[in-house]
This record gives C-alpha cells, structure tokens and sequence, in this order.
C-alpha cells in the first residue's frame, strides 16, 4: 500500500510516503530561503517521496522557533519560497508547507503566548496575548497563507502541534485565560477562517495536532479531535497527526508510536491522517496503511540520514521502483 498512490483533491501523490515539517534553522536572520534549502528539499523528491511538507515556516518574525527560521511573513519571501516549490514539482512530488507561530516557544525576544505560563527551561517567560494581539496573528496566518498559495504551494498545514501558539491555546496545561478565548478552539476557529478565505478551495488545507500530551490534565486524541471536528467543514481536508511538545515530559517512543494515536483520530473526525513516528521499517509503514491506522506514513529524521529510503528499499516490499531517468543506471 505504502507505493499506491493517493488521490486527495485534484492532486495525486505517487506513494503515499510523506517527509514532515522539520526545521533546518539554516535561512538568514531575515527568513530568506537560499540554495540550502533547494539541495534540501530537492533530493528528497529526487527520492521518491511522494509528498514534501516543508518545515514551520514562521508567519510573523516574533512567531519565529529561532532566528533561523524560514519565514513568509512578508511577500519578499515569496520568490526564495516559489524556489522550493519549483524543484519539489519538477521532481515529481507534491509540496506542502508548514506554517507556525512559535507562541511561548519563541526564542526571540518577546514571547507571546494565550497565558503568561512559562515552557520551563531557558525559555523566557511569555506575555498574555491581548485580543489585539490575537487579531493581529489571525492576520498574520491569513497573510502567510496567502503567500504560500502565490508560492505556488499545493498544501498549507497549520502547525496545531507541538506546543506552539495554536496548541497553547488547544491544551488546558497551557492556555488559562478567563475570556472566551479560555476555549481554545476559539483561537483556531479563527485561524482556520482567515486561512480559507484566500487559501484556495481547490488546494489542500492540512493541520498538524498534539493528539496526547503525556501528562494528566493535557490533551487526548479524544479532546483534539472535537477541537478538529468543530473547524473540519470550514475546510480541513487531512490531518497530520503527531504527540506531545507542551509540556516537558519524557516520552517512551519506539517504532510507530503514534499510529494508534493517527487510528483514534481518524475514526473520531473521519478524516484521512498522516500518521508516524520513529519509523524506519517500510514493511510497517506499509502495515499501518493497510490495517487502516492511517491513510499516509511521514518518515522523518530517516529521511535526513537517507534522502533515497523510498527508493532504496522499494524491494524490500518486492516493489519495482521507477527511478529517475537521470539514476537508472544506480538501480539494484
Ligand atoms: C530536526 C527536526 C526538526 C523538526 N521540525 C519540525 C517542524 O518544523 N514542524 C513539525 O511539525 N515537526 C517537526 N519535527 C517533528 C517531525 O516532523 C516528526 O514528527 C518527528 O521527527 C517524528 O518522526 P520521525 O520519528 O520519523 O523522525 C522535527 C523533527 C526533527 C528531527
């Protein structure tokens, strides 16, 4: 199932082998994307995944993880992005991007989060987000997705995960208000409607979710999902289901970890999932497929190590890979 291909929309991935957002902290301090991320990016379609989420792209400078973090939140960023795009398309992959609001987890100067509850370690203390504050980053994912979409990207996720400013606001641990935004789903309501009035309705809209948080009193894929459910038809078309990041906890990860969490979710929302975690093996992200626990398998930090998985162990499943043209002679 794992090299079936997937229909979602008008786009069609070649394998259902998804690369997830994951930060490379390696643009400049003004967020432009440079040949890095075109190397990047690139050889990882070249690799035959079928689908390229590109890593948390920030949406405002304060919403950055780091100071090296890609940005889109200004229109200049647009060429540098549509860069990325191009080399992911004419490498036969769809391309998706991620975009993020660090909130709390901001490493820059002044953190900005639902409560002024602090992540613990060498971060800073947050400030409690006004409501202008809060209009203000709705703006700003309305903006970023616009970008993306003249950037030419085929997929926007909302980063929803991971304890960043979405999150915050979802998970109980984190978001003590005593307004109406005390409902975080309030928050991504409005995030979710700003993006879908300029994101297209012909292109694909992702969300990443915490779906447990490891902690009592934190998230459950049952919670996360009612937060999904109640944006869903706003537009929502998959979910990339991922765990914890709120609170600083150990978590006990071995291959799959998180599939029976995609599993949950997928039945509670109805909607397809990404699913994922430690995965190496193709034979069990094919098993994850075809036993239902998630419509697509993301390989992440694999996939730094060798850029060519999917291509390379193909036969392990007794599949015969095309190669591109120009690396046919490198078959086995
Ligand atoms: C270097 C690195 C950077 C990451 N950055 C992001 C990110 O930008 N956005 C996100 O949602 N997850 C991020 N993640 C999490 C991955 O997308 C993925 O969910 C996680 O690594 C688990 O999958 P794996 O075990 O296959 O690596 C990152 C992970 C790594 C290793």
């Amino acid at each position: 199932m794992l090299y079936e291909s997937y229909k979602i929309k008008n786009f069609v991935l070649k394998n259902r082998a998804v690369m997830p957002p994951m930060c490379m902290y390696s643009a400049d301090e003004q967020g432009y994307a440079n040949d890095f991320h075109l190397v990047h990016y690139g050889s990882r379609a070249i690799g035959g995944v079928g689908l390229i989420i590109q890593e948390a792209t920030a949406v405002s400078p304060d919403g950055r993880i780091s100071i090296h973090d890609l940005g889109i939140w200004d229109d200049s960023h647009i060429p540098g992005l549509k860069r990325i795009v191009d080399v992911i398309h004419q490498n036969g992959a769809v391309a998706g991007i991620q975009i993020n609001h660090a909130g709390r987890k901001s490493k820059t100067e002044n953190p900005i989060a639902p409560s002024a509850i602090n992540y613990g370690g060498d971060y800073k203390a947050p400030r409690e987000m006004t409501k202008k504050d809060i209009k203000e980053v709705v703006e700003s994912f309305k903006q970023s997705a616009r970008r993306a979409n003249e950037a030419g990207y085929d997929l926007l996720e909302i980063h929803g995960a991971h304890g960043y400013l979405i999150f915050e606001f979802l998970s109980p641990l984190s978001n003590q208000r005593d307004d109406e935004y005390k409902d975080g789903t309030l928050f991504l309501k409005e995030v979710v409607e700003a993006i879908t009035s300029v994101w297209p309705k012909e292109k694909i809209l992702a969300i990443r979710i915490s779906a447990y948080e490891y902690v009592e009193g934190g998230v459950t894929p049952k919670t996360i999902s009612e937060a999904i459910n109640s944006v869903k038809h706003l537009g929502i078309d998959i979910v990339d289901v991922s765990s914890g990041g709120n609170i600083q906890v150990k978590i006990n990860a071995f291959p799959g970890y998180q599939l029976d969490l995609a599993k949950m979710v997928r039945r509670e929302t109805k909607l397809p999932v990404m699913g994922g975690g430690l995965i190496t093996d193709l034979k069990l992200a094919d098993h994850a497929i075809g036993s239902n626990r998630c419509d697509l398998v993301y390989f992440g930090r694999v996939l730094l190590r060798d850029p060519y998985l999917i291509l390379n162990h193909a036969d392990d499943l007794g599949i015969d890979i095309e190669f591109p043209e120009q690396y046919i002679r490198g078959k086995k």
